[in-house]
């Protein structure tokens, strides 16, 4: 028997009829590669169907590269036209479309397009991460966690690997919440996580890797400690790793990729530390910090966003959060606050 053979079909469910809500009539397209995990495909597309929803699904050939690295591997002009009036499009493409020309134009032509990027989906993570979760209980949560983080003008987090930083918040700048209430014209992604980006400047302190990071290691079997002075990492230690780290960080010979980009909250409660970045930074109680280029949603008052070479994920496990002083998360856990905490009991 195939793994979660009986309980893919549940998973699929959930993602189709409570995340992106496909109704009678719906053009879904789903988009995949040769790397692709069949049997999520062809039970997304089952379970499409049972919705009322008119599944299409489309593979191509696995491009070398992901976003817009694979432009001239995709054959742009059918994948575009296939996806460009689709009501729902669902993307499982290992090497990924999205960011890409065809994601570009799509986009552009449909402002009501409901699209979620699935990236390395497979069953055992799909059970895990939606098929076991109470999705609307979790969009709560998220809410109000974004909203108290959101109010604070202050931030302080540390963690049990040495992380121990400080931060402002910037008051024109949103809560990126992926929360499972799917975004019309814009890019979802798996449900489980909160992203933002502080005042830059603001940033000290010391950072440390302890989970994962991605590119270029993956899993770290030895931490990565960060000096951070005004938002910018200053000096790079700890084994083998760290080396790894320095010596990408100055393959690029861009200044920009020494800058923090972007801090995210994870809270996924079936998500587990396996290397692949799209659960690992969903790790319940977990930050992470992105370094690198910075996308227009995150700094929406700087057209096109802060542009760099690159751009890498690293995950701070069991994360200690303070708002103005006042801590809201003990080592991955809420505290101080009732509502929160009944929601998380009930959600991991
Ligand atoms: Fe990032």
């Amino acid at each position: 028997m195939m793994e979660y053979d009986f309980e893919l079909g549940k998973s699929a469910k959930t993602l189709v009829e409570d995340i992106l809500e496909v109704k009678e009539g719906d053009n879904v397209v789903i988009t995949a590669d040769t790397k692709s995990n069949e049997a999520v495909v062809k039970a997304t597309a089952a379970e499409v169907f049972s919705a009322g929803g008119k599944p299409m699904v489309v593979w191509n050939a696995t491009p070398l590269g992901v976003g817009k690295a694979a432009d001239d591997m995709l054959p742009l002009k059918t994948l575009t036209g296939a996806l460009k009036d689709a009501d729902v499009w669902i993307e499982y493409n290992e090497q990924w479309l999205l960011y890409s020309t065809v994601y570009d134009r799509v986009i552009e032509s449909s402002d009501d397009i409901r699209y979620i990027c699935l990236v390395e989906m497979n069953p055992d993570m799909m059970v895990r991460t939606i098929g076991r979760v109470d999705m609307p209980k979790l969009a709560k949560f998220l809410k109000i966690m974004a909203e108290e983080t959101g109010d604070a003008k202050k931030v302080k987090v540390t963690t049990p690997a040495g992380t121990d930083l400080e931060f402002e918040n910037h008051p024109e700048r949103h809560m990126i919440v992926h929360s499972g209430d799917i975004m019309r014209g814009k890019a979802s992604m798996l449900p489980g996580q909160i992203s933002w980006s502080p005042k830059f400047e603001s940033i000290n302190g010391t950072l440390v890797f302890d989970g994962s990071l991605v590119p270029p290691i993956g899993l770290l079997d030895n931490p990565i400690k960060l000096t951070v002075e005004k938002g910018k990492v200053i000096k790079i230690e700890g084994g083998r790793e760290a080396q790894q780290f320095e010596k990408w960080l100055a393959s690029f010979d861009d200044e920009r990729m020494y800058y923090l980009a972007h801090i995210s909250y994870g809270f996924n409660p079936g998500a587990k530390l396996t290397g692949n970045i799209v659960e690992d930074e969903r790790i319940w109680g977990g930050t992470e910090w992105g370094l690198g280029n910075v996308g227009s949603k995150l700094v929406p008052e700087q057209e096109g966003g802060i542009e760099a070479a690159s751009h890498c994920d690293g995950i701070c496990s069991n994360s200690s959060v303070w708002l103005d002083g006042k801590q809201i998360m003990d080592k991955g856990k809420i505290v101080n606050h009732e509502e929160l905490e009944k929601l998380e009991k009930e959600l991991i």
